[in-house]
């Protein structure tokens, strides 16, 4: 596989007071240009970890992440964050928070009015320009998820690094917000690692979805290639049998996960390297250890 971004044998053991923990060990994925990668996985499995250490914020034990050939060590805007917890400045209205990153990104690229333009455009993309002067602590949670996704999408990046972006939002809103993704990611071609919880989520945007094991200790459980065309439409797809064999597969993955005890994770990857095997279908369900 042509490699853009690799996670490269990550680990990562955080300080407690109990001691070491180790939430990672030896995540490994080479992710291909513009490929869309979904993360699952149970709660704190050390899904948000992985992508604070990929957006150059946490720094691993062991291994490292490579991007275009280069270690990333520092956040950087070729890879732009959409946080669990919308993370906008509270003394900036909405329209600033969006604008500060735009300046930022563009300010040689782009002349002034294209700067305000383009801030425009991507706060209309998320339906947030009725706000523009609005505070943070005056919109609600998933209007800042919002503004933050605009803020991270405005940004172009090279990575966009997405933790469960639409959790806080409504599900009218959620679907729109999936399909103005899907609609930026083929126009823009950008590569994007996005947590979720949402199965049907992960299986409607995704190239990849990397299941990751139960923690302490987590790493790649399986991962699943979605082989489904683009443009994908999520009606037809409800019908579509492929499109609910992977679904079904994602759902089989955290059943079987749950309530599994905690480091007994080596012997689960090896009996799935030789289940997989056997059953229907299970070509594109790799087991990796
Ligand atoms: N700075 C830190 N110091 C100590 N422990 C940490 C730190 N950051 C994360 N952890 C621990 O690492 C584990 C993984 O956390 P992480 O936030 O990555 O999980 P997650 O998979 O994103 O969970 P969720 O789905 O609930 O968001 C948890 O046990 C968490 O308590
Ligand atoms: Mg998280």
């Amino acid at each position: 596989m042509n490699s853009y971004l690799d996670i490269d044998h990550v680990s990562i053991t955080f300080p407690t007071d109990k001691g070491p923990l180790n939430v990672l060990d030896g995540v490994d994925l080479r992710v291909r240009k513009g490929e869309f990668v979904s993360l699952i996985g149970h709660s704190g499995c050390g899904k948000s970890t992985v992508l604070n250490i990929v957006a150059g914020l946490l720094q691993a034990t062991r291994g490292g992440v490579i991007l275009e050939g280069r270690e990333v060590n520092e956040p950087g805007p070729d890879r732009a964050v959409v946080f669990q917890n919308h993370s906008l400045l509270p003394w900036l209205s909405v329209y600033d928070n969006v604008r500060l990153a735009v300046d930022q990104v563009f300010k040689k690229s782009k002349s002034r009015a294209e700067r305000h333009r383009w801030t425009l455009h991507n706060l209309e993309l998320v339906h947030m320009e009725h706000a523009l002067d609005r505070k943070p602590d005056e919109i609600s949670g998933g209007m800042k998820q919002r503004v933050g996704i605009a803020r991270a999408l405005a940004m172009e990046p090279k990575v966009l690094l997405m933790d469960e972006p639409f959790g806080a939002l409504d599900s009218l809103t959620r679907a729109h917000m999936q399909d103005s993704l899907m609609e930026i990611h083929h126009r823009l071609g950008n590569t994007v690692i996005m947590i979720t919880h949402d199965v049907d989520e992960a299986v409607l945007l995704s190239d990849r979805i990397v299941m990751m094991t139960n923690g302490p200790s987590a790493r790649v459980g399986e991962i699943l290639e979605v082989d489904l065309k683009r443009p994908r439409d999520r009606l037809a797809l409800a019908e579509n049998p492929a499109f609910n064999h992977y679904r079904a597969e994602v759902v089989r993955f955290l059943h079987e996960r749950h309530d599994r005890p905690k480091g007994d994770e080596s012997e689960t990857v090896e009996e799935k390297r030789t289940d997989t095997g056997s059953e229907p279908g299970s070509e594109r369900l790799r087991a990796i250890g």
